[in-house]
């Protein structure tokens, strides 16, 4: 069974995540979600990046938050690493088009660098706060696997003693009803050392999306 932390705000004064009692569809979700201010990441942010893809989706991918791109376009995985998932995808024999891509955290962290916003990984009690929207998707979707992109992913749905390195490709049945299973982050192949590496991680993330097809398929 899947571990399950409970959705506690990021400090004594937020409020938590407005989800609307009863939402059937995404987009009441996503209209909701526009306006959460759950944890402060919301400040500094563009926009909430909301889940996107058909409400009927068999599948749903979670990331770790938006990135810059993400954050300025108000949807998930469209920059670099969106491209990466996309690859991955279509070798996978996953078509984009009919999955859900959703994120653990739904506002961009970032630190000035110049000019330039990097990326700052999001804590616990911001995966916490963002909980309840996850959840809300999970339940309005009904999806049959779940797949965590990385490590925040997998800390959110599995558990902190998930390791996506050593149980990468494993599928956990969720109280829900459906699987749980978690592989690489698509950025963890940008950031690879060198070619080879690149490769190892694109073959882990092919391979374990690829094991999602193959369940779809049965
Ligand atoms: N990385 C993520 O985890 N999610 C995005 O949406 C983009 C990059």
């Amino acid at each position: 069974m899947v571990a399950r932390e409970s959705c506690v705000p990021d400090g004594p004064d937020s409020p938590n995540a407005p989800v609307p009692a009863g939402a059937r569809r995404v987009a009441d979700l996503a209209a909701a979600a526009a306006n959460c201010q759950a944890c402060e990441l919301w400040r500094d942010a563009t926009q909430t990046v909301f889940g996107d893809g058909p409400d009927r989706s068999r599948v749903i991918l979670v990331g770790e938050q938006p990135g810059d791109d993400e954050d300025r376009v108000g949807e998930p995985f469209v920059g670099p690493a969106g491209r990466v998932l996309d690859q991955a995808l279509e070798a996978a024999g996953i078509d984009r088009r009919q999955t859900y891509v959703t994120n653990a955290v739904k506002h961009f962290r970032w630190e000035a660098r110049g000019k330039r916003r990097i990326h700052k990984r999001p804590g616990v009690g911001h995966i916490r706060a963002c909980r309840p929207w996850l959840d809300a998707e999970i339940a309005v979707l009904g999806p049959e696997v779940v797949v965590c992109m990385g490590a925040t992913a997998a800390q959110a749905l599995l558990g902190r003693e998930f390791r996506v390195t050593r149980d990468h490709g494993q599928f956990v049945e969720a109280e829900g009803g459906y699987l749980v299973t978690a592989t690489v982050h698509p950025s963890s192949i940008l950031r690879a050392s060198d070619a080879d590496a690149r490769q190892a991680q694109m073959d882990v993330l092919v391979n374990d999306l690829a094991a999602v097809a193959a369940y779809l398929a049965r």
